[in-house]
């Protein structure tokens, strides 16, 4: 029997663009995303989506109401399903065993339950979200201990590889998609089941089937990787920065070669988002409990040199602004953590803020997509902040970049929007304290041009007619 109704358990960044595809692609199946936040499902039933995601708004309006459907029934979506992705969130632990680095996977726990009580036919369950290796013998565990007569499960893996920002493209012209799980006659029917519902719009020979560990880990591995690169060329960016090479100019060189290949070698400021230190934070406790510390140790110094090119970058404005921004205005240009998403999760903007005002500045915010209110949320969150007031005080959010950077000592751009790129940095320029300095995080900007109107310029990854850095920088350069 061919699936007929899909549920999908958590209508966030991943589930709701996904499902949207497959609602669009697949327009004989119904597709219903279910959500335990009333408020989450009031805005995907309305004009305005709880994210932004080039393309989604169309998706959404062609399909909902017809074979897409939004709900808080939790029930009659499991109940009605042939296959159910669970696509909850899995944040690293905040509390216990594991605290800081193993993924928490109660919500995926109390959704196996949830569907363990309510099923009253066979289900294909399918790990959408990222879980550590070997999570589905959890989940099939929880399955066992509630089976009822005539109930039966197949449990796959199927990660997800969208990124945000281009989620909607990545999922219509995937790499790849993987499916894993078990060898069994069974599993290899669910499997197969799984594949002719992608099959719908991605050709067979782009669906890798493994079995169940090896997709869990290959997610795992694949956001490993692709965030290592980024922590290499940005240590590279260090050693441009003190020997006057240009991380771009070498980028381009080492891209050329086929084997190394060009993609995710762009410096930055650091990388964000919600997954990158989340899940190798998860890997490195997997090793650890592997009894595998040295592989433990070589994944953390992907993260660890994350940090310090965070604070390497805001201890740089500090130093440039005479070693003090005590009582001086900052603008900051971004705060979500890459352009084209409001998302602010792990964004480097936030590290930026906090470090820029717990040195006493004071900071005029500016990005195109992300509120007001997850502004304010993410700088006074309990984590990192102590008085919500004086934070309220300290910082003002504006509506564009040229009022944001008004009466500011510096600019320093986090985000690399493209607007930022076709700013009139002459009248922004007249407009600033003098001598009025940019600090682009993203290496984006045209930076002769700037320093031709008047700016002190700093980048990351390339020495901007500055004498050469000798002192070397740590973290607790700035503490
Ligand atoms: C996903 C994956 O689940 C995560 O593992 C992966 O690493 C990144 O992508 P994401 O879609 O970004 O997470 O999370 P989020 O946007 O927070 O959405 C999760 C949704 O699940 C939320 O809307 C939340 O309300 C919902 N939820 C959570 C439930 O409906 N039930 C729960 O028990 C928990
Ligand atoms: C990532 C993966 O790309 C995706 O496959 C996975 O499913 C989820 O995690 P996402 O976090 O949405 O996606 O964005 P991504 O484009 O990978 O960027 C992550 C961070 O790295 C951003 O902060 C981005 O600015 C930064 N980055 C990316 C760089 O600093 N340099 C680069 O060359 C690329």
């Amino acid at each position: 029997m061919a699936i007929k109704s899909i549920c999908c358990l958590g209508a966030g960044y991943v589930g709701g663009p996904t499902c949207s595809v497959i609602a669009l692609k697949c327009p004989e199946i119904k597709v219903t995303v279910v959500d335990l936040s009333k408020e989450r499902i009031a805005q995907w039933n309305s004009d305005k989506l709880p994210i932004f995601e080039p393309g989604l708004d169309e998706v959404v309006k062609l399909c909902r109401g017809k074979n897409l459907f939004f709900s808080n029934d939790v029930s009659t979506a499991i109940l009605e399903a042939d296959l159910i992705f669970i696509s909850v969130n899995t944040p690293t632990k905040v509390i216990g065993n594991g605290k800081g680095r193993a993924a928490d996977l109660k919500y995926v726990e109390e959704a196996a339950r949830m569907i363990a009580d309510i099923a009253k036919n066979n289900k294909i369950v399918v790990e959408k979200s990222t879980v550590p290796v070997r999570a589905a013998e959890s989940i099939a565990k929880i399955f066992i201990a509630n089976q009822k007569p005539g109930v039966s499960y197949q449990i796959l893996s199927n990660p997800e590889f969208l990124a945000e920002g281009t989620a909607i493209n990545d999922l219509l012209n995937a790499d790849r998609v993987l499916i894993g799980g078990e060898e069994s006659a069974g599993g290899k029917e669910a499997i197969e089941k799984l594949c002719s519902i992608y099959e719908h719009w991605i050709p067979r020979k782009k669906i890798l089937t493994t079995n169940t560990w090896s997709s869990e880990l290959s997610k795992l591995a694949a956001n490993a990787l692709l965030a290592q690169r980024i922590s290499s060329i940005n240590s590279l960016s260090a050693v441009c920065e003190a020997t006057g090479a240009d991380v771009s100019e070498v980028a381009r060189a080492v891209g050329f070669d086929s084997r190394i290949g060009s993609k995710f070698l762009q410096p930055s400021v650091g990388f964000g988002g919600s997954c990158f230190q989340k899940d190798i934070l998860n890997l490195v406790y997997i090793c650890q409990c592997l009894n595998l510390p040295e592989v433990a140790a070589y994944w953390q110094q992907v993260i660890d040199m994350n940090e310090y090119q965070k604070s390497r970058f805001t201890a740089k404005i500090i130093e440039s602004l005479l070693n003090t921004v005590s009582g001086k205005k900052i603008c900051i240009l971004g705060f979500a953590f890459k352009c084209n998403t409001g998302d602010t999760r792990e964004s480097p903007a936030v590290y930026v803020a906090k470090t820029l005002l717990d040195e006493g500045a004071t900071l005029k915010i500016y990005d195109p997509k992300v509120e007001e209110i997850r502004i304010f949320e993410d700088l006074t969150h309990p984590t990192i902040c102590e008085s919500p007031e004086e934070i309220r005080k300290n910082v003002l959010v504006c509506k564009d970049a040229y009022t944001a950077s008004e009466g500011c000592h510096a600019v320093v751009v986090c985000t690399e929007w493209s607007e930022f790129t076709t700013l009139d940095y002459k009248k922004i320029y007249e407009r600033m304290m003098k001598p009025a300095y940019i600090f682009d995080g993203r290496k984006m900007l045209d930076h002769e041009a700037l320093i031709s109107i008047g700016y002190h310029v700093q980048t990351i990854g390339k020495r901007l007619g500055k004498p050469l850095v000798t002192r070397s920088w740590s973290t607790n350069s700035i503490a």
